[in-house]
This record gives C-alpha cells, sequence and structure tokens, in this order.
C-alpha cells in the first residue's frame, strides 16, 4: 500500500521504517526541513536500535522523505499523523501541532483518505479533527456527488523507546477505532503483514485503551515506590517484596521495579493528559495525581539521601551515571536524572553526568551540568556516586571486583546511591563501597 507518515520523530520514522518493511511504500513527512534532509541523507536524527540498518535498506527506496504535508495527503491513501502532543504549561494537551496537521491535510484534499491518529490523544479528539477537515476542505470534504473524502480512525502506538523496531514489527496488539467499514478495511489492509491480534474498536475507546494503558502501568509503578518507602521505613526489601508479588499471575513481575520514577515523553505527560480529560469530562481522578506526586517525590527521596550522607552538597561533585530516562535511547524528556541533577545543582553541588548515547542533549537540556567523558571520568574524584539510568555498561561492573576496586581508589567517598536498583549490592559492599538503594 501507499502510505503516509507525518512526523518524522520517535513514533514515526520507526513507524514509516517499519511499514517498509512489511512491504508498503511510505512518504515520511516532517515540518523540521533539516531533519528531512539528514533522513534524505541516510543519517539517523536519534538512537533507537535497527533504526539506521532500516534506514540503509529502505531509504531514498521504500521510504522517501518529505517537507510538505500536501505532498503527504497526495500520496498516501492512509495518512498516520504521529507528530507530538506535549503538555501544555498548565497541564493537558498541547493539540496546537496535530491541529495543525488536520488542517494542512484538508487544504491538500482531493480524493479519499482515512486520517489516523497514531500520536497519543485525548479521547474525542477525532471529532475535532472531523470538524477541522469538513471546515478546511473543499466543499466540506466532500465530493461532487455529496460522498465523505475522507474518514478518521484511530491507531495508538504502543512501542517501547530502545525496543521501538522490535515492538513495531511484533507487536503484541493492533488496536483500531474506526466507525466506517472502508476505514477498517483499509486498516486491516495496512496490517495485513503483521502477525498480531487486531482489536477493532469505536473511535472513543480506542484513544481511551492508550490513555489507560499508560496511566495503569505508571500507577503500578508509583504502587511499588509508595510500597518501596514503607518497606525502607519497616526494614523490608521492595525487590524480595516485588517478587513475592509479582509471582501472582494477577499481578504480574512487570513494572514493579522501584526506584527514582518513570520519565520520558509519554507517562509524565499521558497520565496528566487523562488528569485533565477526566476533570474537563465532570469525573475528577485524583488517584492519578497522586501518581505524579509519588513518581516526583522519589527523586527528592534520592537527593535527601545523598545529603543525608554527605551532609552538605555545597562544593561536593556528584557523578551522575545515566542521563536518558531509560536505557538504550537518548531521549532526556522527563529524565529522572537531570531532575536530580538540577535539584543536586541547585544546592551548590558540581555534577559531572555521563551516558553513553545521551550526554549532548541532557546538557543542553540541563544548566550546569558538566558532561564526563566516560563513567571513570565521571566517578574520579566524586563524593557519591548516582546510577540513574540502568545502562548494562553500569550494571556489569557487579561482576568485575578489579574494575569496582580501581573505581574506589579513584572516588574521593565511596558512596553509591542505586536510583534503579540494578547493582549487584553484595558484590559493591565487598569492593569496599556503602551502597543505598531505593526501598531496600
Ligand atoms: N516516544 C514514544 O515512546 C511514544 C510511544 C507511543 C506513543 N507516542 C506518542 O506519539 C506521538 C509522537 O511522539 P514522538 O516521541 O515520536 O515525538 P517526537 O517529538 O519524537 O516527534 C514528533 C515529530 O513531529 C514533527 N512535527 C510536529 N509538528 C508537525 C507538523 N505540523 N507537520 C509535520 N511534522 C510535525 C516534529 O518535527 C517531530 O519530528 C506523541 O503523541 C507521543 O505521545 C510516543
Amino acid at each position: 500500500m501507499r502510505l503516509t507518515i507525518i512526523g518524522a520523530g520517535h513514533v514515526g520514522l520507526v513507524t514509516a521504517l517499519c511499514f517498509a518493511e512489511r512491504g508498503n511504500e511510505v512518504l515520511c513527512v516532517d515540518h523540521d526541513a533539516a531533519k528531512v534532509a539528514r533522513l534524505s541523507k541516510g543519517e539517523a536524527t536519534f538512537h533507537e536500535p535497527g533504526v539506521p540498518q532500516l534506514l540503509a535498506k529502505h531509504g531514498g527506496r521504500a521510504v522517501k522523505f518529505s517537507s510538505s504535508t500536501a505532498e503527504g495527503t497526495a500520496f498516501g491513501e492512509v495518512i498516520f499523523i504521529c507528530v507530538s502532543t506535549p503538555s501544555l504549561p498548565g497541564g493537558g494537551v498541547d493539540m496546537r501541532y496535530f491541529e495543525a496537521v488536520s488542517r494542512d491535510i484538508a487544504a491538500a484534499l482531493t480524493s479519499y483518505r482515512v486520517i489516523v491518529e497514531k500520536s497519543t490523544v485525548p479521547i474525542r479528539t477525532a471529532e475535532h479533527v472531523k470538524r477541522t477537515v469538513q471546515r478546511h476542505a473543499a466543499n466540506g470534504g466532500r465530493d461532487a456527488a455529496g460522498n465523505a473524502l475522507f474518514d478518521v480512525a484511530s491507531n495508538p502506538e504502543f512501542l517501547r523507546e530502545g525496543a521501538a523496531v522490535k515492538d513495531t514489527l511484533e507487536p503484541d496488539r493492533i488496536v483500531i477505532g474506526v466507525e466506517s467499514e472502508r476505514a477498517e478495511k483499509l486498516m486491516r489492509g495496512v496490517y495485513a503483514g503483521f502477525s498480531a491480534p487486531v482489536m477493532v474498536t469505536g473511535i472513543p475507546s480506542a484513544e481511551m485503551i492508550k490513555l489507560a494503558s499508560n496511566a495503569f502501568l505508571a500507577t503500578k509503578i508509583s504502587f511499588i515506590n509508595a510500597i518501596s518507602r514503607i518497606c525502607e521505613l519497616g526494614g523490608a526489601d521492595v525487590a524480595e517484596v516485588a517478587r513475592g508479588m509479582g509471582l501472582d499471575p494477577r499481578i504480574g513481575r512487570h513494572f514493579l521495579g522501584a526506584g527514582i520514577g518513570y520519565g520520558g515523553s509519554c507517562f509524565p505527560k499521558d497520565v496528566d493528559g487523562l488528569i485533565h480529560v477526566a476533570a474537563d469530562l465532570g469525573y475528577p481522578v485524583p488517584l492519578l495525581a497522586e501518581v505524579q506526586r509519588i513518581n516526583r517525590d522519589q527523586c527528592a527521596h534520592l537527593v535527601d539521601a545523598v545529603r543525608d550522607e554527605l551532609w552538605v552538597l555545597a562544593g561536593k561533585r556528584v557523578a551522575l551515571w545515566g542521563l536518558a530516562f531509560k536505557p538504550d535511547t537518548d531521549d532526556i524528556r522527563e529524565s529522572p536524572a537531570l531532575r536530580i541533577a538540577a535539584a543536586l545543582i541547585a544546592e551548590g553541588a558540581t555534577v559531572a553526568g555521563y551516558d553513553p548515547v545521551a550526554g549532548a542533549n541532557a546538557v543542553a537540556a540541563c544548566p550546569g551540568l558538566k558532561l564526563a567523558s566516560s563513567a571513570a571520568d565521571a566517578a574520579a574524584k566524586a563524593d557519591a556516586l548516582i546510577v540513574a539510568t540502568e545502562w548494562p555498561e553500569f550494571t556489569a561492573l557487579s561482576q568485575n571486583p578489579a574494575s569496582l576496586a580501581a573505581l574506589k581508589r579513584t572516588m574521593r567517598v565511596p558512596a553509591v546511591f542505586d536510583g534503579r536498583n540494578c547493582l549487584d549490592a553484595a558484590a559493591w559492599r565487598t569492593a569496599g563501597f556503602t551502597l543505598r538503594g531505593m526501598g531496600r
């Protein structure tokens, strides 16, 4: 099929490449001309395993790039909108990019198209898209015979950064929200080459499945983090507690890792978005506000622990290992590591950060953060070491006593704070470090 993707970011680019991998012809549009130029040269614009290889295979062939939404509208019978839907400063979702794309598609609409919401959007977004397209398209979005020239559909994306290519090629479910048979047929055709179960729903349900899924996962993380605080006070080990809980199939073991909390471009903003949507609809959900509060408090709790250890933070050097919001990505949006860095810097500490791939993005986003060239460079002469992202480079040290001994010799104070409970505490303590985890 000929498919158009609008927004060549983490979701749009991966979706475009994976649709090409499944045999489709794709035009990927982004309004950022510099990004389009880099992608057209075969250059990946962010770190994501598998993307450079797919870009080399399909770029300029099955996937072409453009900065024109009009060209995109003329190209694909199905148009996936994958643009950013960030949080507004006062909460709620900023739909300005999504609205702009809807208007641009409307202005270029000449034959039937399915306009698909792939970005994460508030429930009832499709109603707004429909009204916007009708308002801005010639003849109200109808052909000469009065037939509608478009349908709106919802096809939420569940990929995880760091595993985005695999998640997109082998999704665990495909959710399609539609309100016409024609749109359903085309959407089923798009996913004909995928082996995942397809679930067809009404559009509001599809929109809600995504929001509810992210809010549930975030709630699970905040739940175990709240439990971890009780564990700390009561002398329990949250890792053991989580393992014991997770063996119950009704609970499951995933998303029960206590730590400095969730970040990234999705959970914080999507929980926030759902809080606002629910309130707008007349059913405020304080539970979700509490989920966000517990999450934010985890970073403050770690900073408290560092202060407790070092007494005064001003003038101290703190090594911060891991700056991305999770491993295998250079995405630093809402990264807990940067929240911790900012708090330490505000108290006068020098923070030497290191990340295998996210260093440049982190320095640009966090004023005062000093970038180290390696994990060892960050830790040299440090009064404390915080592990904020569980990159294998850091966790593997637990198996290497000689490296741990060498690391200890270079630090001023061998105090380690494991913000992800990802280090083998016994190995680090045997090497002479004091190690504090989260909730253990
Ligand atoms: N990143 C994830 O892990 C993930 C997972 C599932 C769903 N989502 C959702 O998908 C959407 C996109 O997320 P992302 O992480 O890919 O964002 P992103 O910021 O990486 O990419 C968005 C892209 O859209 C482009 N864009 C913005 N306005 C445009 C316009 N008017 N015309 C053309 N291009 C435009 C931007 O230049 C950018 O390249 C969001 O709603 C997000 O919540 C993200």
